[in-house]
């Protein structure tokens, strides 16, 4: 993890191998306390037009003065929203610094306030993350620094809190990173539960894991039919973070499909290795968790897991098959690829005992939001209007765009079943809808409000900001909406 720290706002005294000034377009930053041989060219570049400033723009320039050896300009485009765009230009400025192997950066966006550091230690600690642990090292001379440490400029007193919760939001942030890349071979939903136990013990959550025994005990046929294909144990995580003394807790729930194949109902081999992101529902929920618990917000959060991984097997459930979930409806299962929403309907089910005041889940759960919204927004839909416009103000806040899609009973008849209460698949029309409809019928006793990240907890292709891999969606939604019901 990228070390953090304010540095000194003197940029006369700043000795480092790269300074980053973050630009916004058309702005002429302030350069007074940069050497005057660097400020003079950075002036130069600026009334030229070369760099102009745009969002993503990058130019490198060689510092004069010696004291710091290269200057990076970071455009930040037409400011519409300053942390965002803060947050996206650290974490450019953060990925380029890491892959030219600078080693040490200096971030400089002018005068900032601790929001705003908080913002740019988000970006930067995003920006150099990456997965290292199943690549040998290069020989000796075509080693690149790693990027280990940035400064943000600017008034230590006033920024190091701002920059202390960002780290502690990027901690989450990377630790759900990380169980998103590792391959399916290695994150097992064991793999989950061990992991949530290390959150419970940093943090003195309570911790509580359910394999089949426990879960064929509380009934769970829903989620236990997807799990009868592997001879691994499923896994049922919940984590108790008690930050707000009596109240009712906010319940957090993810998919953990370790990996999809589709089941009985087998998936295209191409990009089937894609669905080894399925559980990033579940690693958002684990990465939000240990966020909160380095923030110490004051309120109760219960963070839900279901985690399995769907095989087909001659033990695997068919096309046909009628399960019955813990709440005891009866579900006649068409496709069985369509497994995430029967691991979630046995997991919301269960977290009514928590009596929770509200539960978002999120979950890799339809192809259909990936045509619907593409990789740019999460498909967002709850039973409470004013529920989901608070998610929807949380992701906003994250850089996390969400939008709505109608949640009406009108599309009930496409799940209706000729022999169960309900069908697993309603076909092509309105899938995400569709999905989120099936799982309302397990919604019991408190507002929810779902959350469909197959378009944007993962990119197939590098982006500006981030290589291709987990975009680490959605813990910074999950995080930014408890840190706004515990103000
Ligand atoms: N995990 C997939 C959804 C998915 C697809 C996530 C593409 C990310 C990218 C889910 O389990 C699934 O297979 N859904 C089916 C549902 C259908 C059978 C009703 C789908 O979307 O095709
Ligand atoms: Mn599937
Ligand atoms: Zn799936």
């Amino acid at each position: 993890m990228l070390k953090i720290s304010a540095g000194s706002s003197d940029l006369g005294t700043l000795r480092v191998p790269a300074l980053a000034l973050l630009i916004e377009q058309g702005g002429t930053p302030d350069l007074g306390s940069l050497q005057d041989a660097s400020a003079r060219s950075i002036r130069r570049v600026l009334e030229a037009r070369d760099f102009r400033g745009g969002r993503d723009e990058v130019m490198q320039l060689l510092g004069v003065d010696g004291s710091i050896e290269r200057i990076m300009l970071v455009g930040m485009g037409k400011i519409g929203d300053r942390l965002a765009a803060l947050k996206r230009a650290a974490s450019i400025a953060a990925r380029r610094a890491h892959q030219a192997g600078f080693g040490r950066l200096a971030l400089f966006a002018g005068s900032v306030s601790a929001d705003d550091a908080e913002a740019m230690a988000m970006g930067a600690a995003a920006g150099a993350w990456e997965l290292k642990e199943f690549q040998t090292a290069p020989p000796e001379d075509e080693r690149r620094a790693p990027l280990t440490e940035a400064l943000i400029v600017g008034d230590q007193k006033a920024i190091t809190p701002g920059i202390a919760r960002g780290m502690a939001v990027a901690e989450g942030h990377s630790l759900a990173r990380r169980l998103a890349m590792l391959p399916g071979n290695v994150c097992t939903p064991d793999y989950l539960a061990d992991t949530a136990r290390e959150i419970a013990a940093r943090h003195s959550m309570k911790v509580t894991v359910l394999g089949r025994a426990e879960m064929e005990r509380e009934k769970m046929g829903s989620f236990l039919s997807v799990a009868q294909g592997t001879p691994q144990e499923p896994r049922l995580i919940v984590l108790e973070y008690r930050g707000g003394g009596d109240t009712a807790p906010i319940a957090l729930v993810g998919k953990g499909l370790c990996f999809d194949s589709g089941g009985i109902s087998i998936k295209p081999a191409q990009g089937m290795e894609n669905m080894k992101f399925d559980m990033c529902g579940a690693a958002g929920v684990l990465g939000a968790m240990e966020a909160i618990g380095r923030l110490g917000l004051r309120t109760n959060v219960v963070g839900l897991v279901g985690s399995t991984t769907n095989m087909p097997s001659g033990t695997a459930v068919k096309p046909g098959d009628v399960v019955q979930a813990s709440n005891g409806k009866f579900i006649e299962i068409i496709n069985t690829d369509a497994e995430g929403r029967l691991v979630l309907a046995d997991v919301l089910s269960y977290a009514k005992r928590f009596n929770p005041s509200v539960a978002i889940d999120a979950a890799t759960l339809t192809g259909a939001c990936v045509i619907a919204l593409g990789h740019t927004a999460t498909g967002v839909m709850g039973t409470d209007e004013q529920l989901v416009q608070e998610v929807l103000d949380a992701g906003k806040r994250a850089s996390e765009p969400g939008w709505p899609l109608p949640l009406w009973d009108d599309f009930m008849p496409l799940i209706k079943s000729d022999i169960a209460d309900i069908k697993n698949s309603g076909g092509r029309p309105a899938g995400t809808i569709t999905a989120a409809l099936f799982l309302k019928e397990f919604v019991d006793g408190f507002p929810w409000v779902h959350l469909d990240i197959a378009g944007t907890a993962y990119s197939e292709g590098d982006l500006a900001t981030i290589p291709a891999g987990p975009t680490g969606v959605p813990v910074g939604t999950f995080v930014e909406f408890v840190r706004g019901r515990a103000r």
